[in-house]
């Protein structure tokens, strides 16, 4: 099987899970050696089916752009690929049960693009990937598994609510080329 076979299959498999959600999968290159993950989709990626597209997403984009990368240099996804939204409508964290169920579907979209390094963008997607401790414990470090690397920095929308984080952010991320 290619690995667009691969990722069809998974998301096959996700669709048949969750008939009646707008699902929101991948985005930018199953070739590329580094893969992004996020937490879950919110308004903004639902209604554009893409990963990242809000304002979180473009933080995301011009913090690579500043570090030389463009968006299309790396394979985008999310642990869950539905928008949680809470009793308003609104966006809100997916709970552990949801990160759970995804657990499995994210291990296999991992094994279909077989990247060198990923880069995980806060706790939620720590959690999908069953890294424990906090972020502070986490971000800045090297973590080797089944041969890869795994780096943790902060989600985009802590560093818009926090913006006193975005020098860690822009330095976790300026790794990225040291580490492939
Ligand atoms: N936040 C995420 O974690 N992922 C997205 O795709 C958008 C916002």
């Amino acid at each position: 099987m290619t690995k667009e076979q691969k990722l069809q299959y998974i998301f096959g498999a996700i669709k048949k899970a969750y008939p009646n959600r707008k699902l929101v999968f991948n985005d930018g290159s199953p070739d590329m050696p580094v893969m992004i993950i996020g937490e879950a989709p919110g308004k903004d990626e639902e209604i554009q089916g893409k990963p990242f597209v809000g304002r979180g997403g473009k933080l995301l984009n011009s913090t690579l752009e500043t570090l030389g990368w463009k968006r299309s240099d790396f394979y985008v996804t999310n642990v869950v690929k539905y928008r949680p939204s809470d009793e308003f409508g609104g966006n809100r964290t997916p709970t552990p049960e949801e990160i759970e169920k995804f657990r499995l579907a994210l291990e296999k979209e991992i094994e279909a693009i077989n990247p060198k390094l990923i880069v995980i963008l806060g706790k939620v997607a720590m959690s999908g990937l069953g890294i424990e401790g906090s972020m502070g414990a986490n971000r800045g470090q090297v973590i080797e598994r089944n041969g890869r690397k795994i780096i943790v920095t902060y989600h985009p929308a802590a560093i818009l609510r926090n913006p006193n984080w975005e020098p860690q952010f822009c330095e976790d991320l300026a790794k990225i080329k040291e580490l492939i």
